[in-house]
């Protein structure tokens, strides 16, 4: 009955299918697969130090945690660590085991703030506080019957305006890159991010393998990406938002409705059940875009932090 902590071992199919089935268990408004999994260890960029880690009793894989700098964020020194123990495992170790692990590689890579976030409940808030970390903001995961509920009727398009997918970019996806770039330094968060690297964007992002072209719907202007919503998907029955933003110029027009609003029909015509998506609790328009679809708030989380003396 002992716990030891180790990291994913990529070449070993079992180990990752058993850490995503933990995450699953732990987090089942994300989309966790195999390929996504092994995605984020192989290609996140090099200076973000990334480890997969997995708590392990008796042969099984307990819990997990994601570590990473925040390469990408004009504040340097900061890192995340991401730790989930499996529901039906809790109070064997394997949290404060894989807390200590993660925050060690943080800690010797140079970071001194760290961001960790928390499902919103008691055990879990009292455990990152034993652990010196204070919370911060909040974010919502929110969830669409698409089998059973209604949709918004789609939209008449605006003049001037034409709907594309992903897939229409894949010669040449740097405006697609632009204005993810854009978008994603206006969303609400505690790291300010900043897509600066078109070849990483291409290796982290476009390529994600969860990430499904045909599905993600991009509003044009002017022959332009002006608005997109990101799709991913399981390639079964899941669909996941990994972003919606519309450049700073065409805000206010209905066009991240008008975006989402296609690729949730479309998917939900490819047979996709069930749509999930996370919105910062201060994001009002994204919110408010997503009440209008019928989501609704099926857990909250919260970011906890702690500075390293
Ligand atoms: C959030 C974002 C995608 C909205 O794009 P948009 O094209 O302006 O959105 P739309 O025009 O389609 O719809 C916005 C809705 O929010 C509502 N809204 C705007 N500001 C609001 C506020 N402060 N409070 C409540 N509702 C608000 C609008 O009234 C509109 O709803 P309506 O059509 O019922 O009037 C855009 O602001 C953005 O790119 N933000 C930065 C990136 C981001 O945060 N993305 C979401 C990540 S989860």
């Amino acid at each position: 009955m002992t716990v030891i902590v180790r990291d994913l071992r990529p070449d070993d199919r079992a180990d990752v299918e058993a850490f995503a089935h933990a995450r699953h268990l732990a987090l089942p408004y994300i989309l966790w697969t195999p390929e996504g999994i092994l995605h984020n260890l192989n290609h996140t960029h090099p200076d973000a130090r990334y480890r997969s880690l997995v708590a392990e009793e008796d042969g099984e894989t307990i819990g997990t945690a994601q570590v990473r700098l925040a390469y990408d964020s004009p504040e340097p020194g900061q890192g995340d660590l991401n730790i989930y123990v499996r529901p039906d495992r809790t109070h064997r170790g394997a949290g404060r085991l894989l807390v200590r692990a993660a925050e060690e590689h943080l800690a010797a890579c140079g970071a001194t703030k760290l961001f960790a976030w928390v499902l919103d409940e008691p055990d879990n808030r009292a455990f990152a506080e034993r652990h010196g970390y204070r919370a911060s903001r909040s974010a919502h995961f929110l969830r669409l019957d698409l089998a059973n509920g209604g949709l918004p009727p789609l939209q008449d398009l605006p003049p001037g305006v034409e709907l594309r997918r992903a897939a229409d970019f894949a010669d040449d996806p740097r405006p697609m890159f632009e204005l993810d770039a854009e978008t994603t330094s206006d969303e609400p968060s505690d790291i300010d991010a900043e897509l600066t690297d078109y070849d990483t964007w291409i290796e982290e992002t476009w390529q994600h393998p969860l990430l499904d072209l045909d599905l993600t719907s991009v509003a044009v202007v002017d022959g332009r990406p002006a608005a997109f919503t990101a799709a991913y998907t399981d390639r079964a029955t899941r669909y996941a938002t990994a972003m919606t933003g519309t450049a700073r110029a065409h805000r206010g027009r209905g066009l991240a409705k008008l975006a989402k609003n296609d690729s949730l029909h479309r998917a939900r015509a490819a047979g996709y059940k069930e749509a999930f998506t996370g919105n910062d609790t201060d994001n009002e328009p994204m919110l408010a875009i997503n009440r209008w679809f019928g989501y609704e708030i099926c857990a909250t989380e919260v970011r906890h932090v702690r500075e390293l003396g």
